[in-house]
């Protein structure tokens, strides 16, 4: 793919082609159906408005479910911008469809390259928010960095635009900030090393951290959705064939017992000895990247840090091998090592580079960007919806805050997740027992023994 490059940031909106919006239409009601936990949010926003008023920056995968979280937020009375947390997980027809028929103001292009990513992101800035929603917490940052006085460590269209900003404005930018809420376990560690580091400026909520979130958007959607991107990717058979998972957090152990479910033999690798411990009793072999670099035809990084997949491993592995990262950064895969000791890239198909390293052919998967967003649609609606429950109801929260949330990264509390597991469990026509008086009573006692 042509990285795309844009000078028209400063408009209401920058997307592909506003033609698209009715196909993105017609796949955003597609996703509708599969997230009534969401539209009864939705319902219920339409008639309380808690958001009116309110500015909101969102810097979030540009896909069908993310339009129908913004159209919710919008429902709620939010003045909603939109910005893209990849450059290459943008869906053109979705932009368009929010811009034109919901006024949303959209700033992403798929394949966009990484000025205008941050040209992007600037418009999200300049919009003046006081909620910022993130997924890898890009904004959030941003509006730090601004406000600690390190506007030289901000990629270079950011950094104009802050330096053009008066000292007044930059104070203002972050005053106004009611707070932000963050998707992903990449953005927390991000937020959490702030928190630690005292410079936290205003409250956050992990949205990542709700049990409904990442126990089944993690899990589930990460396992299907990165196998769907595989295979959309390289139609490869994956029965019979070596998988080497790294890393079995949430998202490695969804994808590990997807790839086993159709039929890979799978290696994980991890570094923390509870999980690698998890990983062999649930039958998995477990070893060092280094001993499965060897024998695995494909790698995919799940693990949220960085040269998982290092060149020594590279340099370790089967002609053909195939690389990929279901992780939030491209950092998961040491690319940056290629150009300088391998030929290449040579694009054989679409999402799949091909580089000879030692005479071997590599085979990396949408430039190390998370393959289930670049080659293929991302999660399913069905396990988003609560993801963007959790999402509009955190939002909820910080607007009617009034000031008792400190500046600290929060979770939303257990009883809402409680509640958002109901709903979901309603939708399902999944019913279950309740405790009776005697079993509460049990439950809250010491004095029965054997
Ligand atoms: N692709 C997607 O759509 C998607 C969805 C959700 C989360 N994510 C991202 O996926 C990553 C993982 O998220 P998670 O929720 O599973 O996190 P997690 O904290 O539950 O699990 C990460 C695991 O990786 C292990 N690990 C760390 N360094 C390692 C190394 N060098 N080698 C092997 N294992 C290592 C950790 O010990 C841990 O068990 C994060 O970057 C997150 O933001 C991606």
């Amino acid at each position: 793919m042509t990285a795309v490059n844009t000078r028209k940031a400063d408009a209401a909106y920058d997307i592909k082609d506003i033609n698209l919006a009715d196909e993105g239409g017609r796949r955003t009601e597609w996703a509708e159906q599969f997230m009534p936990v969401l539209r009864q949010i939705k319902a219920r926003f339409e008639k309380e408005r808690p958001l009116e008023g309110k500015k909101l920056s969102a810097c979030l995968h540009v896909t069908t479910e993310t339009a129908n979280l913004a159209i919710t937020l919008k429902a709620g009375g939010a003045d909603v911008a939109l910005c893209a947390s990849n450059p290459l997980s943008t869906q053109d027809d979705v932009a368009a469809h929010l811009v034109k028929d919901h006024g949303i103001k959209v700033f992403a292009i798929t394949g966009e390259d990484n000025e205008s990513y941050y040209l992007h992101i600037k418009a999200c800035l300049e919009h003046a928010p006081d909620i910022t929603m993130d997924d890898g917490a890009d904004l959030v940052s941003a509006v730090h960095m601004i406000a600690l006085d390190r506007v030289d460590d901000l990629p270079v269209p950011v950094r104009d635009w802050a330096n053009g900003l008066s000292a007044a404005e930059r104070k203002q930018l972050v005053d106004g900030m009611i707070g932000s809420t963050e998707e992903t376990t990449t953005g927390v560690i991000r937020l959490k090393a702030m928190a630690d580091e005292g410079v936290l400026q205003f409250p956050v909520i992990a949205v990542n951290d709700s049990q409904t979130k990442h126990f089944f958007d993690n899990r589930y959607g990460t396992g299907q959705s990165t196998l769907d991107g595989i295979l959309r990717a390289t139609n490869i058979l994956i029965a019979g064939s070596t998988i080497v998972v790294g890393g079995y957090g949430w998202c490695g152990r969804g994808f590990a017992m997807r790839a086993r479910g159709a039929g890979a033999d799978v290696i994980v690798t991890e570094v923390d000895p509870l999980r690698a411990l998890e990983a062999r009793m649930d039958g998995y072999r477990v070893m060092p990247m280094a001993e499965a670099a060897k024998v695995g035809d494909v790698f995919v990084t799940l693990t949220g840090n960085t040269t998982v997949v290092g060149l020594e491993h590279m340099k370790l592995m089967k002609d053909g091998a195939i690389i990929a990262n279901a992780g939030h950064f491209n950092v998961e895969l040491e690319l940056e090592a290629l150009p300088k000791v391998a030929k290449g890239p040579r694009r054989v198909r679409e999402f799949v580079d091909e580089w000879i390293l030692d005479g071997k052919r590599l085979y990396v998967l949408g430039e190390g960007r998370l393959i289930n967003l670049a080659a293929a649609e991302g999660h399913p609606a069905s396990v988003m919806d609560m993801s963007f429950a959790n999402q509009a109801l955190a939002a909820e929260i910080l607007a009617k805050d009034r000031g008792e949330l400190s500046n600290a990264v929060h979770r939303i509390p257990p009883e809402v997740d409680q509640d958002v597991a109901q709903l979901k469990l309603d939708s399902l026509g999944v019913t279950i027992d309740t405790l009776t008086g005697k079993q509460e009573k049990y439950l809250a006692s010491w004095d029965e023994g054997t």
